[in-house]
């Protein structure tokens, strides 16, 4: 299973791209709108256009850039313009009426697609027939309303495997190290998650008390 991060923080990227085990990038509205605001800066067609190609560089993988049109012509139009920034831009559609005609006519051009929002089993095979190449089901959301993510996620990576889809299953809306896991044992692609998120599948206490030991007992008769 690859590992993606869920983030349009660049210092974030380069980070985790610096331990090597970094393979792609997931953006969304919100996450994008956070990060500008956490710079100050306002939004503009030139400044996302600058930041996604950033993020790209860092990245060394797939970036998904998301769509904010809602109806289908204009998300072709947009998701054109954003495919056209960078050759590892996939552009991230959600998985509605007018995201699945976008879907259609975007990958016979031979944009790939990331259909986002992904709630049933049925949605990520609608998205498969439409030519999406990744599925977005969110773990974290349907644990929220006391559903099970993990339930949504085998059946789709099932799914997937019984009608040989030409498709790859992220694992989205991560919320913990648990969450990993269990994606990679179920058999999803990615895992795209938050940065904290990372940081707690590293660290360990006894990594750590085990660490200073070496060194204390290396201190006594080091040459
Ligand atoms: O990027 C899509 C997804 O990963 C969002 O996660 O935590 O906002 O549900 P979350």
């Amino acid at each position: 299973m690859e590992l993606y991060l869920d983030t349009a923080n660049l210092e974030e990227i380069r980070e985790i791209a610096g331990w090597g085990v970094l393979s792609g990038v997931t953006t969304n509205p919100t996450l994008v709108a956070k990060e500008f605001a956490a710079r100050g800066e306002r939004l503009t067609e030139e400044g996302l256009a600058a930041h996604l190609r950033a993020i790209c560089e860092a990245a060394g993988g797939p970036v998904s850039a998301e769509v904010t049109a809602l109806e289908a012509e204009a998300m072709v139009a947009e998701g054109r313009r954003l495919a056209a920034l960078h050759p590892q831009i996939v552009v991230k559609l959600p998985t509605t009426e007018e995201g699945l005609k976008a879907c259609r006519r975007l990958s016979t051009e031979g944009v790939r697609v990331n259909m986002t929002l992904i709630f049933s089993a049925n949605q990520a095979l609608l998205a498969a027939r439409a030519g999406a190449s990744y599925v977005s089901p969110f773990l974290g959301r349907v644990d929220d309303i006391s559903w099970d993510g993990g339930q949504l996620l085998r059946e789709i990576v099932e799914m997937v495997q019984v009608q040989d889809l030409p498709v790859r299953v992220i694992a989205a809306s991560i919320r913990h190290p648990r969450h990993v896991t269990e994606a990679a044992l179920l058999g999803a692609d990615i895992a795209t998650m938050p940065h904290a998120v990372f940081k707690q599948l590293l660290k360990h206490p006894l990594t750590d008390l085990g660490l200073k030991r070496f060194m204390e007992d290396w201190e006594k008769v080091k040459p």
